[in-house]
């Protein structure tokens, strides 16, 4: 069935107090694949009705980045959509939700905000905040998912939400692949048939570092290294092996959960992915 598809705030509001029991949301900036399709079951699996936000952010967009070039495809979101049993879409333009223009007001991500995507992409993360905020309060859910492909992302959601006392359950949903380990990103589009052959790399490396796991991070470090040097068109932004809470590196003699995560760029496309390890468990 298709589902009610709300542009404005008037008509959003209408449909949100049509919904009734536990509401999920799944925010999304489109183009939508099976990554944004599993966090849509995963909500309906606990969720009376589901909410999909389709909003292409200006203001986690940084001068120079792709925004203009992003693609855009609601037509066929809708379709997505509609197969997933989704409720309700709200899919407005920037002048619904920024009436006033850029906000001078904004959620900071503090510290978290700088590291990693955050270093490369200054004020990356105070725009998606900011905006998952203003849809918070504008769908009102009880649930709302997201993915692990981007745990950055992801990390700093929770730590708002504890934070601020938002009142709504995180739920995150791990990363989807394609059969042959490239993590699905809407920005998967943008590469040759070429580049997505070299993009392979990067789900290799991670790999490669979670089969040392059991030696140990520097076992990890190397072994994920190694991958990628090998594929001189991978031009890598960074490989961390961090604490999944604080994202500060771990030290060699470190044991339990990591985060083993990356960025590059393949041809013209920045790409980024991550796996979550235990360190040293049977070693
Ligand atoms: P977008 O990149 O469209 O992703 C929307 C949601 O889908 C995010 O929670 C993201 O982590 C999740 N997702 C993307 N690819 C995935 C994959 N391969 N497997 C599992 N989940 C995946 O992330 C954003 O949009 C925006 O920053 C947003 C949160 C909507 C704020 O503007």
């Amino acid at each position: 069935m298709t589902p009610v598809v709300a542009r404005t705030r008037n008509e959003l509001a209408t449909e949100r107090a049509r919904l009734s029991g536990t509401v999920a949301v799944v925010m999304t900036m489109g183009a939508l694949h099976a990554g944004h399709a599993e966090l849509v079951r995963r909500a309906r699996e606990r969720a009376d009705a589901v909410i999909v936000t389709i909003f292409l952010n200006p203001l986690q967009f940084g001068p120079g980045e792709d925004l203009a070039k992003y693609p855009r495809m609601l037509d066929q979101d809708l379709e997505v959509c509609a197969k997933e049993g989704v409720d309700l879409v709200f899919a407005p333009g920037p002048d619904v939700v920024y009436p006033l223009g850029d906000p001078a007001v904004r959620v900071s991500a503090g510290r978290l905000g700088d590291r990693l995507e955050g270093a490369s992409r200054p004020g990356h993360f105070d725009g998606v905040l900011t905006v998952v905020a203003k849809l918070l309060h504008l769908t009102r859910p009880d649930l709302a998912y997201f993915g692990q492909k981007d745990a950055q992302q992801l990390l700093i959601i929770r730590k708002m939400v504890a934070d601020l006392d938002f009142p709504v359950e995180v739920v995150a949903v791990p990363t989807v692949r394609e059969p042959d380990g490239l993590a699905m990103s809407s920005r998967n589009i943008y590469l040759t048939p070429f580049d997505r052959e070299v993009a392979l790399t990067l789900s290799r490396a991670l790999h490669a570092g979670e089969a040392a796991a059991p030696e140990g991070a520097t076992a990890v470090r190397r072994a994920a290294r190694d991958v990628l040097v090998r594929e001189p068109l991978v031009l890598v932004d960074y490989l961390v092996l961090v604490h999944p809470d604080t994202l500060d590196d771990v030290p060699d003699w470190y044991r339990g959960e990591a985060l083993l995560a990356l960025a590059a760029r393949v041809g013209t496309t920045r790409l980024i992915d991550n796996l979550p390890l235990v360190l040293g468990q049977g070693a």
